[in-house]
Parts: C-alpha cells; sequence; structure tokens
C-alpha cells in the first residue's frame, strides 16, 4: 500500500527579508485575493476571519515581539494555512513594500493613540502613510477603521474623508462578512468594551475610477 505523505505546513512566520519585491501568490501559493491587517496584536480578529474565509489570504503585521510571537503560535495551533504574519514596522511596509493596487481589504483596529502631543508624530495615521496606502488598494477595495479613542479617531476620519479615491461606505456590510453592530472582537475591543469604552467605527471604499 502506498504511505500517504504528511501534509506539509505552510510557514505562517513571515521573515521580513520575505517583503522584499514581495508577490503575493508567491508568498502563499495561490493567486487568492488579499487582505492585511496592521497591528493585528494577538490576531483575535484574524485568525476568525481567516478561519471564515479559506478562500482569501490574509497577512498579519505586529511591531511587539510578543504579540506577534503569540499571534504566530495561534495560527499554528488551530492549523489555519491562510494566514500568514509578520513582525515589521507597518508604516515602512505600507510606503515601500507593499505592491500597489493589491490588497483588497485593508484592517486597522485600535491603532496606537500616543495621546501625548509631543508623541504626534508616532501615530499610524499620518497623510503620507493615507496616501501610500491607498494606493495599496486595489479599486472597490475596503478600509475598515476602529477606535476607542475619539480625538485620534476624528483626525483618522478626517484623514480619510479627505482623500479624493476614498469614499465613505457603512461599516456594516453582509456582504463583506460585518452584521450591522457586530462587534469584531478584537482583544482591545473586548477589553476596552468592558471598561465602558465608545468605539468609533470607520469603512471607506477606493473608488473603482480616479476623480
Ligand atoms: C492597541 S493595539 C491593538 C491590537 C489589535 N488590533 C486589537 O484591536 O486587539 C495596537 C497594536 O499595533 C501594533 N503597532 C503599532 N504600531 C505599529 C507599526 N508601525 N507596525 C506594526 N504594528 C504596530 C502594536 O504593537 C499593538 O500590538
Amino acid at each position: 500500500m502506498a504511505e500517504t505523505q504528511p501534509k506539509s505546513r505552510p510557514q505562517i512566520a513571515v521573515a521580513p527579508s520575505e517583503l522584499e519585491a514581495l508577490r503575493w501568490d508567491a508568498l502563499f501559493g495561490n493567486d487568492h485575493d488579499v487582505e492585511l491587517e496592521i497591528g493585528c496584536g494577538k490576531a483575535g480578529f484574524l485568525l476568525r476571519r481567516a478561519q471564515a474565509h479559506p478562500e482569501l489570504n490574509f497577512l498579519g503585521i505586529e511591531w511587539a515581539n510578543e504579540f506577534y510571537r503569540f499571534a504566530v503560535d495561534r495560527f499554528e495551533r488551530w492549523g489555519v494555512p491562510n494566514g500568514r504574519i509578520v513582525r515589521t514596522d507597518a508604516s515602512q511596509f505600507i510606503r515601500s513594500q507593499c505592491p500597489r493596487e493589491s490588497l483588497s481589504a485593508l484592517h486597522v483596529y485600535h491603532p496606537d493613540p500616543w495621546p501625548k502631543t509631543r508623541h504626534h508624530k508616532r501615530r499610524l495615521f499620518q497623510p503620507a502613510f493615507v496616501e501610500a496606502a491607498v494606493a495599496c488598494l486595489k479599486p472597490g477595495a475596503r478600509w475598515a477603521v476602529q477606535s476607542d479613542h475619539a480625538e485620534y479617531f476624528e483626525i483618522i476620519a478626517c484623514l480619510l474623508r479627505a482623500h479624493p479615491q476614498l469614499e465613505e461606505i457603512p461599516f456594516a456590510d453582509p456582504d463583506f462578512g460585518v452584521e450591522a453592530d457586530e462587534s469584531l472582537r478584537t482583544n482591545f475591543e473586548i477589553k476596552y468594551v468592558r471598561e465602558g469604552r465608545s468605539i468609533h467605527r470607520i469603512a471607506m471604499r477606493r473608488r473603482l475610477t480616479a476623480t
């Protein structure tokens, strides 16, 4: 009787060097659409979404080593083959490594607010970041942002609404798998909701034609 080969497991952890001259089909071994989560933390959201959508590919970027390792371990333990995690600076990745017009969705949930004025320059959402991120979206792609920090959220919403290639769409989107008022259940969202904080959300779509 022929021996069955053990099914080889994909490598979940991506080395930052693999992001040079990145090709999504080479990274995932298929040409499925790719969704990116910036600052995925422990990847509670990313893991559930990847499990629910095996027809899509998911990359989570996380800078903090402890969360990065936790996220990799989670994907490996659950045997979710369509997710990859990399430890790198998402801002740098978006500006110079992410292939242009290649993402079908971008998720940014609870970006660090850096509340002190002198630290605002560390915030992810800056005009140059938004410009580069829009260029990474395919026409028609969705960009969803959620924050518990009202002041930072207003700045983010202004930046996104002011971009000529973005149009606002409802956050709840059954086609996208988000029902009205449904929690995304990111790790920070769960914690902040328990503390009674309000959650602010916005979703944008890259226009199909340039304006
Ligand atoms: C407040 S936590 C939110 C984590 C997760 N999105 C959630 O909602 O549970 C923000 C995360 O973004 C990560 N982060 C912040 N700046 C980053 C950057 N430039 N590149 C990659 N990750 C970043 C932090 O390490 C942290 O884990």
